[in-house]
């Protein structure tokens, strides 16, 4: 593996992680709210980008390299008010995480490491699916607004998501 695979697949370790904790934060938000639904929700986005780091800590290991674990900077919630707020924030950071992926997809194929580009298209079509459901649960809240019953049943629904623990290119599917 290059030096420059090995420093991107690094710092993707880093981005997933910092994901985690920004969801982490925002489930904390969410619950001092009492949106306990909404806070559920975030609770398994957190876990989710756990998993996503660690997809990327055993890619490097099953190709005979160390990860390194870096330091995270703290979540930045600024901003942040309302409901609507947290997950305008959330899609947003999505969109970045999706430029992340699209740098590696890039750097696999100009390094011709095709088992990372193999590996790399889970998360690819991964981020389609993370920036559907922001957008889908931001655009649920500009449609019924972001207080009141219709806040709270927003919230009840979002309850219902459940937590299925797989990472990327370990678990079996
Ligand atoms: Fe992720
Ligand atoms: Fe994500």
């Amino acid at each position: 593996m290059t030096d420059k695979i090995k420093n991107i697949l690094n710092e993707q370790i880093r981005e997933e992680m910092y994901s985690s904790n920004l969801y982490l934060a925002m489930a904390g938000r969410l619950e001092s709210w009492n949106l306990k639904g909404m806070s559920n929700w975030m609770h398994i986005q957190a876990k989710e980008e756990h998993n996503h780091a660690l997809g990327f800590f055993y890619f490097l290991l099953d190709r005979d390299e160390e990860p390194v674990i870096p330091a995270i900077a703290a979540p930045d919630l600024s901003g942040i008010k309302k409901a609507s707020d947290v997950f305008a924030a959330a899609l947003k950071h999505e969109q970045h995480i999706t430029a992340c992926i699209g740098k590696i997809y890039e750097l696999a194929k100009e390094e011709k490491d095709h088992a990372l580009e193999s590996f790399i298209k889970w998360y690819i079509d991964e981020q389609v699916e993370e920036e559907a459901n922001a957008k889908e649960i931001s655009g649920k809240l500009s449609l019924v607004g972001d207080a009141g019953s219709s806040l709270y049943l927003l919230d009840q629904e979002l309850a219902a998501r459940t937590f299925v623990d797989f990472i990327p290119g370990k678990t079996a599917a």
